[in-house]
C-alpha cells in the first residue's frame, strides 16, 4: 500500500552502530527484523540487548552472512536491508548483494558505511585500503542495479568525544591536549542516536534514492581547536595544546601497531586532509540530513559534552 512504512532488516543489529539503527527503526514504527547469529547468546549483555529488541517489537531472525539460504529467507520478508556489519565483514557484503539479487524484492539497500565519504577521501594507509573496500562494495551494488542509499555519518560522537578527539587517547585531557595538524580543519561529530534517526528517515524517502546521505549537523561541524575551546569553557580550565605536524603524524602512523595506526590514519584524513568537509554536496550525488529533516532535534556537540561534566 502506498505510504505504508517499509519493513526493515538489519544485518549487524547487535553491533556498535547496529543497535542504534535497530532501535531507531523500531521506534519509528517500521516493522523491524534483526538477523542475528545466535538468538540465545550466553553473554548476558548480548542477551539483554536481544531482550530489549524483542520488547520494542523487533523480530529476531537466526542467520549468518556466510549462510546464503538464511540471508535470502530473511531478505524475502522485508523491503529494506540495512547492513551494519563490522570491518572484518565489509568485503563480504557481496554475499548480501547476491542474496538481494536472488530475493528480488528489495526496494533499498544501505550498506555498512557510516563514516567519511570513501569516494572523496585523501587517506593514507592503512585507512586508504579500508576505505577502498567500502568503495568496491558501492561499485558492486551499482553494477547489480540495486537501489541504495549510502549514509555518510562522519564521526560517531561516542567514539571520538570521550577523548576530545585525541587519536589513541583513553580519556579526556587532564593537562595537555594532542592535536593533529594545526587544529583548524573541521570534523563532524554525530550522536549515534541521531545517526539511527536520520538513517531510518532516509529509507523510504525518494530524495535519498541512489544518493549519499551526509550527516553534517551545522552545530557539530567543528575544528579540533573549537572542540577543545568548547570543553575548556565548560570545565573552566585551559589545556596545553600540543600540535603534531603532518610529517610527524605520518611517521607515527607508520610506526604504530594496529589498531592505533588505523585510528591515526582516519584522524589524519579528517583533521589534516579535511575529508569530512572539504567538498560541496552536489545534488547529483548527495543530500544533507539536517536540511532534509529539519524537524529532527539532533544532539549538539555542546550538549553531548555536558554528559562528561
Ligand atoms: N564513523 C565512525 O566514527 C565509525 C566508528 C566505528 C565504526 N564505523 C563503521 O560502522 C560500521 C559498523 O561498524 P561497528 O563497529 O558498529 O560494527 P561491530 O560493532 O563490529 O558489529 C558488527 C556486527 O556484525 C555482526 N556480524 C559479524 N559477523 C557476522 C556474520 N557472519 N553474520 C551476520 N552478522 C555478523 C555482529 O554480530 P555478532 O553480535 O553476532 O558478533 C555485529 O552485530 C562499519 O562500516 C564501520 O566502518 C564508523
Amino acid at each position: 500500500m502506498a505510504g505504508e512504512k517499509s519493513k526493515i532488516l538489519i544485518i549487524g543489529a547487535t553491533g556498535y552502530i547496529g543497535k542504534f539503527i535497530t532501535a531507531a527503526s523500531a521506534r519509528s514504527g517500521h516493522r523491524t527484523f534483526a538477523l542475528v547469529r545466535d538468538t540465545a547468546p550466553s553473554d548476558p549483555a548480548k542477551a539483554k540487548l536481544l531482550d530489549d529488541f524483542k520488547s520494542s517489537g523487533v523480530t529476531l531472525i537466526q542467520g549468518d552472512l556466510y549462510d546464503h539460504g538464511s540471508l535470502v529467507k530473511a531478505i524475502k520478508q522485508v523491503d529494506v536491508v540495512i547492513s551494519t556489519v563490522g570491518f572484518l565483514q565489509i568485503a563480504d557484503q557481496t554475499r548480501i548483494i547476491s542474496a538481494i539479487k536472488e530475493a528480488g524484492n528489495v526496494k533499498r539497500f544501505l550498506p555498512s558505511e557510516f563514516g567519511s565519504d570513501v569516494d572523496r577521501v585523501h587517506a593514507v594507509e592503512p585507512a586508504k585500503s579500508l576505505f577502498a573496500i567500502k568503495a568496491r562494495i558501492r561499485l558492486a551494488i551499482e553494477a547489480e542495479g540495486i537501489p541504495c542509499t549510502i549514509v555518510s555519518s562522519n564521526f560517531f560522537a561516542g567514539y571520538f568525544l570521550p577523548t576530545l578527539a585525541q587519536a589513541g587517547a583513553t580519556g579526556l585531557p587532564t593537562d595537555k591536549v594532542v592535536i593533529l595538524g594545526d587544529g583548524n580543519t573541521k570534523g563532524i561529530f554525530v550522536d549515534e542516536v541521531d545517526i539511527g534517526t536520520f538513517t531510518i528517515r532516509a529509507v523510504d524517502d525518494p530524495r535519498t534514492l541512489n544518493k549519499i546521505l551526509y550527516l553534517r549537523p551545522p552545530a557539530n561541524t567543528l575544528t579540533h581547536n573549537e572542540l577543545v575551546s568548547l570543553w575548556e569553557k565548560k570545565v573552566g580550565k585551559t589545556f596545553e595544546r600540543v600540535y603534531v605536524p603532518e610529517e610527524e603524524v605520518l611517521k607515527q602512523i607508520q610506526e604504530s601497531p594496529v589498531p592505533l595506526n588505523v585510528v591515526l590514519s582516519i584522524c589524519h584524513s579528517t583533521f589534516i586532509e579535511g575529508d569530512q568537509t572539504n567538498f560541496q554536496i552536489e545534488p547529483s550525488f548527495g543530500v544533507e540530513a539536517t536540511e532534509l529533516y529539519p524537524d529532527v532535534k539532533y544532539t549538539t556537540v555542546d550538549e553531548y559534552l555536558n554528559r562528561f561534566l
